[in-house]
């Protein structure tokens, strides 16, 4: 397979309220990955479509997204920030990759059958396409690495799968234009530490998410810290003692993802984070863990408020990263128009 300068691409539904999993699963990645790679960090409104949005809202979301990377410590100037729509190239090449991917490879993905459930006849053709949006929207930039959150590993499977039946499908008009062996890298999804996956305060076996219609299912990013410390001390737990070592968090959801959360908010281990506080009470953790989130999420929750109150400059930022990233998508949309066979 031929080599590929690695790059990361990333994105962000502005869909409602950015939580402690987006934050922790995804944004607190995005941020690490820019010491080593370039990054495209992506405002995805076009997938934010495929449910119904009010245009008002979305504009604000778009920004508060914007705003949330910024504030996280992303550095706009050094990397690519931008919104999905300002670069056409997204949706042209998911045609090309609805037209590779397979009917039984979409019917699989999990996150449509939770989110179009029993009314499957009346969601938009959109959401069922959507995974092959998002093959192309890491895919349009070649990109080579994807920091996520554990929801979308069949997603980063899927893209993968695409890639790969491209490249195979054309593979002899991949090597006359002078592409090698392939044309597209296999993306490869990094899913690491011990918050890829951040459950509901309410309930462990739940996802924290967006759409949960309990605000005090999540830590929002923009939660004051009086609601961060009700939230947090309103969070489910069981009657049993912390245990001293991670084997103990086995069966007890709650437990398990306070400790988590702790941890990376704290970039510990659990074992660590256990070593401190197994044993004790949870009272005397949550007070902790108030302590910590606040000092973690306040800072970033103050600057985005900061930033969406001046949205001039975030749309800037935005209208910046768009034609940066147009000057990357387009000569590859180029090149597999003419692997296509296309004229023009
Ligand atoms: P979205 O907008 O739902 O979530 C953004 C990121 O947050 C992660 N995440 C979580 N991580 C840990 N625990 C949670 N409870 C949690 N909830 C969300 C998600 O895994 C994600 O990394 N389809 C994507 C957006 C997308 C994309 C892309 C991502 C579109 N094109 C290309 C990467 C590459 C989504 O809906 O993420």
């Amino acid at each position: 397979m031929a080599q590929f300068k690695p790059l990361v691409f990333s994105g962000v539904q502005p869909t409602g309220n950015l939580h402690l999993g987006n934050y922790l699963g995804a944004i607190v990645k995005f941020v690490e990955m820019q010491k080593t790679h370039d990054c495209i960090y992506c405002v995805v409104d076009m997938h934010a479509i495929t449910v119904p949005q009010d245009p008002a809202q979305l504009k604000s979301s778009i920004r508060e997204v914007t705003a949330a990377f910024i504030a996280a410590g992303i550095d706009p100037k050094a990397h690519i920030v931008f919104n999905q729509s300002q670069v056409a190239e997204h949706a042209e090449l998911a045609w090309v990759f609805n037209c590779v991917a397979r009917m039984g490879w979409l019917n699989r993905m999990t996150q449509f059958k939770e989110k179009a459930g029993k009314d499957r006849e009346n969601v938009s053709v959109g959401l069922f396409a959507y995974p092959a949006l998002m093959a192309a929207d890491i895919l349009v930039y070649r990109a080579t690495h994807v920091p996520v959150g554990e929801d979308q590993k069949q997603h980063l499977e899927l893209s993968r799968d695409i890639a790969q039946k491209f490249n195979n499908d054309f593979a002899e008009s991949i090597a006359l234009c002078g592409h090698g062996d392939a044309f597209f890298p296999l993306p490869e999804p990094l899913i690491q530490g011990p918050a890829t996956r951040v459950m509901s305060l309410r309930d462990g076996t739940k996802k924290m998410s967006k759409s949960d219609p309990s605000d005090y299912s999540r830590l929002n990013l923009t939660d004051t810290a009086d609601i961060i410390a009700q939230k947090v001390r309103k969070a489910k737990t069981d009657p049993e003692a912390l245990p001293s070592e991670t084997a103990g968090l086995a069966g007890r959801a709650e437990a398990d993802n306070l400790v988590g959360i702790y941890a990376a908010l704290d970039n510990r281990s659990k074992d660590d984070v256990l070593r401190e506080f197994g044993g004790g009470n949870f009272s005397t953790f949550k007070n902790a863990l108030v302590d910590l989130a606040v000092a973690r999420l306040g800072p970033v929750g103050a600057e985005m408020k900061r930033l969406v109150g001046d949205p001039a400059y975030i749309d800037s930022v935005l209208l910046d990263g768009g034609r940066r990233a147009r000057e990357i998508a387009a000569p590859n949309m180029k090149a597999v128009k003419e692997i296509l066979g296309f004229i023009g």
